[in-house]
C-alpha cells in the first residue's frame, strides 16, 4: 500500500538523516521543504523531495495545496487514564485556593484516587480512548500515560493493566509510566515508609512480573515525595529495568532536577523552578528538560525559564500533562501557541521541542519525531496556511484537517 501526498506548500521536520535531538541554537533551525512531495509505504516513510522529482503513481494520492505537512507531534506526559472530573477545584481555585491548598484539603490528587478506585477497568478504557482521538485530532500520534491515581496496590495495577489494552486498541504510539509515588493516600500521610514499602516490595514486582510499565515516575516536590524518598523509588525502580521520567520542580527547589539527573532520567517535567545550578546539571546529562505550559497556565503558576535554558545550550521538549487537576486538555497546537506566547520560544523551536525532542522524551526517537525514511508515517496535513507560524499564532484552533497514523 502507498501513499502520495504531493504539492505540499512546506514539508516541516524533513531530515533524510535521523537526528536524536536538537539542542540549544539548533532549536531554531526546522528543516522545511517546499513544494514537496512525501511517499509512504507500508505505513513508514519511503521518500520526500521537491515536486520536480515527485514519483508518477502510488495507490491513493493525496494534493495538500496550500498545505504544510508536519510528523505528528509526540506527547511525552499525560495522566490520561482517570476516572470522573474535577470541576468543583476549578471553581474553588478562582475564588483564590492554591493547588496545595486544594490538595491539603483531601482534593486534588487524593480526590481523583478515590473515584478510579471505584471505577471499572472497561470504563477507564472507554474514557481514555475518547481522550486519545480528540488528542489525535489535533495532530498527536503518540503518547506517554501515567498511573498514579491509584495509590493503592489494586488500583495502580488497574491503571496499568488499562494503559496496557489501550496500548493495543489504539492507534497511537502508547508508553506507560509508573506513577505510585503521584501522592501519600490518605492512609499513609503518617506512614511514609509504609507507602514506600508497599511500592517497593509489592507493587513493583508485579507490574515487572506482568510487563506493565516502560518507565518509572516520582512527584518530586514540596508537600508531595523529598529528593531522599524519590532516590529510593527511582533505585528501586532501576532494579527492574526501569528508566525514571520525574515530576520535579513545579512547586519549589525540590532537589528533583538533580535527583533525575543522578539516577539517568530519560526526562525531567514541569521545571518552574530551575536556576543556573539546575542548568548546568541538565548540561552535563542526557535528560530531557520537558516543559507543560499549559499546567503553568491553569494554575497561574510562574513560567519555567525555557529561554534561559535553550539559549545556554540545553534540548527542551513539550508536552500537555493532560490531566483532570492541572491540566484539562490534550490540545498539543495550544501548547506550542503557550511556548510562544508565554515562553517565549520560536516556533519552530516549539515544533522542535513538540516533535523529535518530545520523541527522545518518550524513548521513541528512532520511530517518530521527524519526517525521515524509514520512519513511522505518522503525519498530520493542516489547513491552507499563509504560513508555518500562523498555527501556533491561531491559538486554541484547530489548524490540522487530516491526520495519517502509520
Ligand atoms: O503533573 N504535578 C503532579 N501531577 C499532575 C497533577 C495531577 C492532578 O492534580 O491530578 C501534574 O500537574
Ligand atoms: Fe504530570
Amino acid at each position: 500500500m502507498s501513499t502520495l501526498i504531493t504539492n505540499i506548500k512546506g514539508l516541516v521536520q524533513a531530515r533524510p538523516e535521523a537526528v536524536q535531538t536538537v539542542k540549544g541554537a539548533a532549536m531554531k533551525e526546522l528543516p522545511v521543504l517546499s513544494q514537496a512531495y512525501l511517499l509512504i509505504e507500508n505505513g513508514l516513510i519511503h521518500s520526500f523531495g521537491p515536486m520536480s522529482e515527485c514519483p508518477e503513481r502510488a495507490d491513493i494520492v493525496i494534493d495538500a495545496t496550500g498545505k504544510y505537512v508536519l510528523p505528528c507531534w509526540c506527547d511525552p506526559h499525560t495522566h490520561i487514564v482517570y476516572a470522573g472530573s474535577r470541576e468543583g477545584e476549578f471553581v474553588d481555585k478562582i475564588k483564590g485556593l492554591s493547588y496545595e491548598e486544594i490538595a491539603q484539603r483531601g482534593g486534588g490528587i487524593v480526590n481523583s484516587a478515590k473515584r478510579l478506585q471505584a471505577a471499572a477497568e472497561s470504563e477507564l478504557i472507554e474514557s481514555a480512548l475518547s481522550r486519545l482521538t480528540e488528542m489525535e485530532s489535533f495532530g498527536t500520534g503518540a503518547v506517554e500515560i501515567k498511573s498514579g491515581y491509584g495509590l493503592s496496590y489494586d488500583g495502580e495495577i488497574k491503571m496499568l493493566r488499562a494503559i496496557k489494552k489501550l496500548k493495543d486498541r489504539s492507534r497511537l504510539r502508547l508508553k506507560a509510566t509508573f506513577l505510585g509515588a503521584h501522592a501519600y493516600p490518605p492512609e499513609y500521610k503518617q506512614d511514609h515508609e509504609g507507602y514506600i514499602r508497599l511500592m517497593i516490595d509489592k507493587m513493583l514486582p508485579a507490574i515487572a512480573d506482568e510487563g506493565l510499565a516502560d518507565y518509572i515516575d516520582v512527584f518530586c516536590d514540596r508537600g508531595f515525595f523529598s529528593a531522599d524518598e524519590t532516590a529510593r523509588i527511582l533505585e528501586a525502580g532501576a532494579r527492574y529495568g526501569l528508566r525514571p521520567k520525574i515530576h520535579a520542580n513545579e512547586l519549589d527547589y525540590s532537589g528533583g532536577i538533580e535527583t533525575g539527573v543522578k539516577y539517568r532520567a530519560l526526562s525531567v517535567d514541569h521545571l518552574e523552578y530551575t536556576g543556573k545550578e539546575q542548568i548546568k546539571a541538565l548540561l552535563e546529562s542526557d535528560t530531557m528538560p520537558t516543559l507543560l505550559p499549559s499546567t503553568a497556565f491553569f494554575l497561574g503558576l510562574h513560567e519555567p525559564p525555557a529561554r534561559q535554558m535553550i539559549d545556554s545550550g540545553l534540548p527542551v521538549a513539550l508536552a500537555t500533562d493532560y490531566n483532570p487537576g492541572s491540566s484539562p486538555s490534550g490540545n498539543m497546537q495550544f501548547i506550542l501557541s503557550l511556548a510562544s506566547i508565554k515562553l517565549k520560544m520560536m516556533p519552530e523551536e516549539a515544533i522542535n521541542a513538540a516533535t523529535i525532542n518530545a520523541a527522545y522524551a518518550m524513548g521513541i526517537e528512532q520511530e517518530m519525531g521527524a519526517i525521515t525514511p524509514g520512519k513511522r508515517a505518522s503525519i498530520m496535513i493542516t489547513k491552507p496556511m499563509p504560513s508555518l507560524t500562523f498555527m501556533p499564532y491561531s491559538f486554541a484552533n484547530n489548524m490540522v484537517e487530516q491526520v495519517i497514523i502509520s
